[in-house]
């Protein structure tokens, strides 16, 4: 399976980062991330109380479901009061992808995650489940977002492990100790979100900006106080770079994501067809040695940043 090295996250479609993504915005969005040549999705059964996110990729994938590699998610639902319960257990994980499968209006998934590992029941049982479903044919390949090397260790001892996914930008590495290296010396793909640190490396994110609590960016510490301040500062220093190269700030930032060795797909999220164009850019955005050069020296000025959610 070959996957284009610039993927669409389809969680903002949702209207989950923030609220106000209409249905119509949605499927156009995807329509155009498919037209610049971005054709894997990356979807969960998850993305949307009700599915939102897998309804409009349906929408839009319609009538050319073979040009595109498509991915959901299962083992995460939404329960009361808008909270997200984690549920890795095999019936569960049969009934999402029965749902996942008539939303998204396919009989088969290229690549199906195991969301995140089930703390209450031993991922073998999960990892069993999603064989199950590779012996079937219903998926063609099984992935494991959120999952240490332990975890994807004991993933890939009970069903072959084709992907992992984790959050990875220029100032969120924490993969490249031990993640990345086992991938790569397992052959496992490697899928990577939060590119754009949810919008923030896009630029144009005012200082005094609050988020609402209905956007899901409130509760990270990048968005909050001093840390917020200092993203923004080190948003300005590549600003610089972009700008002595003649690219667009996002051009910059998911060029150099792409390049990073060991990445097998970026996944960037968007919510309009504009956005897409401007990320589509960056396939085609070389970054000089000097270039190179300049981020890693703004990512060291800039410091570790303070964590956030992995899922
Ligand atoms: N496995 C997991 O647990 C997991 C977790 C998180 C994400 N993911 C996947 O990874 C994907 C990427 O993560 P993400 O969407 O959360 O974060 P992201 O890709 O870092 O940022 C996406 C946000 O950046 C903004 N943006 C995108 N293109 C832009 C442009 N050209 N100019 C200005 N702003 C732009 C949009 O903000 P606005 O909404 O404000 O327009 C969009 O919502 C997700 O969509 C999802 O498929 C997986």
């Amino acid at each position: 399976m070959t996957v284009s090295p610039l993927a669409l996250g389809c969680w903002p479609l949702a209207g989950m980062t923030r609220t106000g993504v209409s249905r119509d915005a949605a499927i156009q969005t995807v329509a155009a991330a498919l037209e610049h040549g971005i054709t894997h999705l990356d979807t969960a059964y998850c993305y949307g109380e009700h599915g939102e996110s897998e309804h409009a990729v349906a929408a839009a994938m319609h009538g050319r479901r073979d040009q595109i590699v498509l991915a959901s998610k299962c083992g995460i639902h939404w329960g009361p009061d808008r909270k997200q319960v984690i549920d890795g257990s095999p019936d569960r994980i049969q009934r999402e992808v029965e749902e996942s499968l008539s939303r998204l209006q396919t009989d088969y998934l290229d690549m199906l995650y195991l969301h995140t590992p089930d703390p209450n029941i031993p991922i073998e049982a999960s990892a069993s489940a999603l064989r199950g479903l590779l012996d079937s044919g219903t998926v063609r390949a099984i992935g494991l977002s959120n999952g240490s090397v332990e975890a994807c260790q004991r993933f890939a001892a009970v069903c072959p492990l084709a992907g992992c996914q984790r959050h990875f930008n220029m100032l969120q590495q924490e993969i490249r100790p031990a993640l990345l290296p086992w991938c790569r010396s397992n052959g496992v793909s490697l899928f990577v979100y939060w590119p754009l640190m949810k919008g923030l490396l896009a630029g144009g994110m005012a200082r005094d900006r609050v988020f609402p609590t209905t956007d899901s960016r409130h509760k990270y510490p990048m968005f909050q106080g001093e840390e917020y301040q200092r993203n923004l500062d080190f948003v300005d220093a590549i600003q610089q770079v972009a700008d002595r190269l003649n690219v667009s700030l996002v051009a910059l930032v998911l060029a150099w994501t792409m390049a990073q060795s060991g990445i097998t797909s970026v996944l960037v999220g968007a919510t309009s067809a504009e956005q897409i164009e401007a990320n589509a850019s960056a396939l085609h955005c070389h970054l000089d040695e000097a270039a190179h050069a300049e981020i890693v020296e703004a990512i060291a000025r800039r410091g570790p940043v303070r964590g956030g959610r992995t899922v």
